[in-house]
């Protein structure tokens, strides 16, 4: 190739091939856009139809506006649990599954947390804020909007009868907690923000947040061996 350069302009043609867009690089580059970093912005989800549950994509970045209150929530006591939250009923045949399963496992489960409005969920960052401060609360807690809890299809889970999850030092070493972290995908359930993965899921390791994408989708998800977020950017880009 090119015999009649030096191999030092070879390789500098080569180079600038590299460098020059809508070269060598180009098909690459226009295939996916890069997951982002963990910045704090306020930009709107693309796909935020209430049919689009599965695919939302919610991080420090991309949220929800504070009209998004899924049409079909009913009673966690649909699903055999405490009638006090709310939930999405396309969520509740694999819940009831999962829980009757825990329990002929011994780990038995109960909610801590499911549906959470915009406004419930200004409170509970604002909570968090006046425990650990703004800086902290950030790792822990999403701003309103941002919160996966706002879908509908999140639940974060404790052990029947015990404390709350965070009060653990790792609650997935808990009976409930590990047959979760092992168990949950067959129905559908992946955790969102696992652990050693901050730095991609913007959050703290929260082994007792889980999100419903069905059963498909979360066996593809375990396939890939992604974090939640990086596999609903690809979906979304
Ligand atoms: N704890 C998670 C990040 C939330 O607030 O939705
Ligand atoms: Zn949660």
């Amino acid at each position: 190739m090119l015999p009649y350069l030096k191999k030092s302009q070879a390789l500098a043609f080569l180079f600038a091939l590299l460098l020059v867009p809508g070269t060598l690089l180009s098909p690459a580059k226009a295939q996916k856009a890069t997951l982002p970093d963990c910045r704090y912005d306020d930009l709107d989800s693309k796909l935020q139809a209430y049919e689009d549950w599965r695919y939302t994509l919610l991080d420090t970045i991309y949220r929800l506006p504070e009209s998004y209150i899924p049409p079909d929530l009913v009673s966690a006591a649909e699903a055999g649990l405490t009638k006090n939250y709310l939930l999405r009923s396309l969520i509740v045949e694999d819940l009831q599954e999962m829980l009757e399963a825990a329990v002929t496992a011994a780990a038995p489960l109960e909610l801590q947390s499911a549906y959470r409005s915009y406004n419930y969920q200004a409170r509970t960052f604002d909570y968090w804020v006046s425990q650990e401060g703004y800086v902290e609360a950030l790792k822990s807690s999403a701003r309103a909007g941002h919160s996966e809890h706002q879908l509908g299809t999140v639940l974060d889970f404790r052990s029947a009868g015990g404390r709350a999850p965070w009060d653990y030092k790792d609650w997935a070493l808990t009976p409930a907690g590990e047959w979760l972290a092992e168990n949950a995908w067959r129905y559908g359930f992946v955790m969102s923000y696992p652990k050693g993965k901050e730095e991609i899921s913007c959050y703290i390791y929260e082994p007792w947040h889980y999100r419903y994408i069905g059963r498909e989708a979360a066996a593809e998800l375990k396939q890939s061996g992604l974090t939640l977020r990086e596999w609903l950017w690809l979906k979304n880009n």
